[in-house]
C-alpha cells in the first residue's frame, strides 16, 4: 500500500521541540495516529482506548518515566 506524505509532519515535529505536549486533532480515520507514530517512531506508543492501559495511566501517570 502506498502512503500519502503528510505536510503536517514538519509542523508536529517543530511543535514537539517547543512544547512538552502536542495534540493533533482531526476527523475520524484521517491518519492522525499513523502520522504521529511515524514522526516519533523511536518513542513508545500507548493507546488510552485500551481500558487496561488507561486504568494504569490514571493510577500511576508517571510510571513509564520512572522506569528509565
Ligand atoms: N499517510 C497515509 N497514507 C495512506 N493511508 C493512510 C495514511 N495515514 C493513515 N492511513 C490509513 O488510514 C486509516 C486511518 O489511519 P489512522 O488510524 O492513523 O487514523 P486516525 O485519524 O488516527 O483514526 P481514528 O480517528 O480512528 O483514531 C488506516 O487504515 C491507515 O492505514
Ligand atoms: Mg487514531
Amino acid at each position: 500500500m502506498s502512503m500519502y506524505k503528510r505536510d503536517l509532519t514538519a509542523a508536529v515535529l517543530a511543535a514537539s521541540g517547543q512544547y512538552p505536549v502536542v495534540t493533533l486533532l482531526g476527523p475520524r480515520q484521517s491518519g492522525k495516529t499513523t502520522l504521529v507514530r511515524a514522526a516519533f517512531a523511536e518513542k513508545p506508543y500507548f493507546s488510552l482506548e485500551n481500558p487496561d492501559t488507561r486504568a494504569r495511566a490514571e493510577v500511576d501517570p508517571i510510571a513509564n518515566d520512572r522506569q528509565k
